[in-house]
């Protein structure tokens, strides 16, 4: 069954507009007055809208923008409960710290996988309704070895960006033996995560983890067949930016406090991403990061929602989106590219985050002309439409 999308205002493709075919997203870019066919699942071809080929169904976008689907590469889905009062406290006037983590370690152990695969679902559909055709799912409310495979079982049962955060913060049962619990985190609790995740993550903070312990998570991880990324310099400067690099690490995550040596590492990298959170910084009045300062030195910028019960419990990209055009003086343009093909940098992939012939067919049509109206309108419902591709091509599945 193939598909045509016809009279589409604005195509953002993110691919060059002469490839026959695009193996990887590149950069921004759109075509005005377009159409777009869909193959087995796949972009079969872009291009005017005068030059469209034949399919076996049509839709008329009528004018309304299309774009990949969003790609969030950071998110805390798998817990139970919910911290409200923490967040209206916040907003009273108390600090965000990492030690509201513990609150949700607790109601997540108290919770049944039912529950947990139940609250995980719900935000999953959220994300979907809002854009999301990708999302990465971390585990770190457990902090058990059986609490963790739970983890990261029920949100491999979701989506193929399965992130094992054992090293998320101390439980409360190693309170004082931070090098104990390191042991577990890369010894039996990493043998029994490894089989449903693909990535690694430590949280590099301080009252977390530190450089050396973060070092050896990764290294443990890396040994079990699993890639790093790493939670960095989100509370205050500190060694995770660093740590990032040097372990090779797909994407560096927050990047609120960074020197000019974490810019200089980061943009000398050769792959590391540094994926912004704007949300937290909405959600926890902190400080946005330094963006500008970022994209001047040819660092690769993803935006994410970090959607969390604690520091930021959006699971909006548009939000994302708008407040990183607003708050973080982004384009729209570069904000666009930062939430779709930024993310499918931030997760290594390149089926992802562009509309080039052979990418998977993950395509969000707004409710507007222009990609420009994620920012322009923001709080507003824009998405139209989506189309996401399944896992295999014969098992496409349109939403
Ligand atoms: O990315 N930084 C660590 N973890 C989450 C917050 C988790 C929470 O507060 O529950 C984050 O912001
Ligand atoms: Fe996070």
């Amino acid at each position: 069954m193939s598909l045509l999308i016809t009279n589409i205002g604005e195509l953002v493709t993110n691919a060059p507009q002469d490839a026959v075919s695009v193996a990887s997203p590149g950069p921004y870019a759109a075509i005005t007055d377009a159409a777009l066919v869909v193959d087995n699942g796949l972009i079969a071809w872009t291009g005017p809208a005068s030059q469209a080929p034949a399919a076996d169904e049509v839709v008329d976008a009528a004018g309304r923008a299309v774009l990949p689907g969003f790609v969030d590469s950071h998110a805390h889905l798998v817990f139970a409960g919910e911290r409200g009062a923490e967040f209206a406290a916040r907003m009273a006037g108390l600090p965000y710290s990492a030690g509201g983590i513990r609150s949700t370690v607790a109601a997540t152990r108290a919770a049944s996988v039912s529950d947990l695969r139940a609250n995980l679902a719900r935000l999953a559909a959220e994300m979907l309704a809002q854009g999301t055709t990708t999302f990465e799912c971390k585990s770190g409310y457990g902090l058990t070895v059986a609490d963790e495979e739970r983890s990261v079982a029920v949100a491999s049962e979701l989506t193929p960006e399965v992130t094992y955060l054992g090293a998320h913060v101390v439980p409360p049962e190693f309170d004082g033996d931070s090098a104990g619990y390191v042991d577990l985190v890369c010894g039996d609790m990493l043998a029994r995560c490894a089989p449903y995740a693909k990535w690694v993550d430590v949280f590099c903070e301080r009252g977390a983890f530190g450089a050396d312990e973060a070092r050896a998570v990764l290294a443990a991880g890396e040994a079990a067949g699993l890639q790093a990324r790493v939670h960095a310099n989100q509370l205050g400067p500190g060694p995770g930016v660093q740590v990032a690099v040097e372990a090779g690490a797909a994407s560096a995550d927050h990047c609120t406090f960074l020197t000019d040596a974490d810019v200089d590492a980061l943009a000398s990298s050769g792959g590391t991403v540094a994926t912004l959170l704007p949300g937290v910084e909405f959600s926890t009045r902190q400080p946005y990061p330094d963006a500008r300062r970022l994209l001047s030195a040819g660092v690769t910028v993803a935006i994410a929602t970090d959607c969390n019960p604690g520091s930021c419990f959006t699971s909006s990209m548009p939000l994302c989106v708008a407040l990183a055009v607003r708050e973080m003086r982004l384009t729209t343009q570069e904000a666009v590219w930062a939430a779709t093909a930024g993310g499918a940098h931030a997760l290594r992939r390149s089926d992802i985050g562009h509309l080039g012939v052979g990418a998977r067919a993950d395509v969000i049509m707004l409710e507007a002309p222009s990609h420009a109206y994620l920012a322009y309108r923001p709080g507003v419902p824009m998405i139209a439409r989506t189309w996401q591709s399944g896992p295999g091509a014969a098992s496409a599945q349109w939403v």
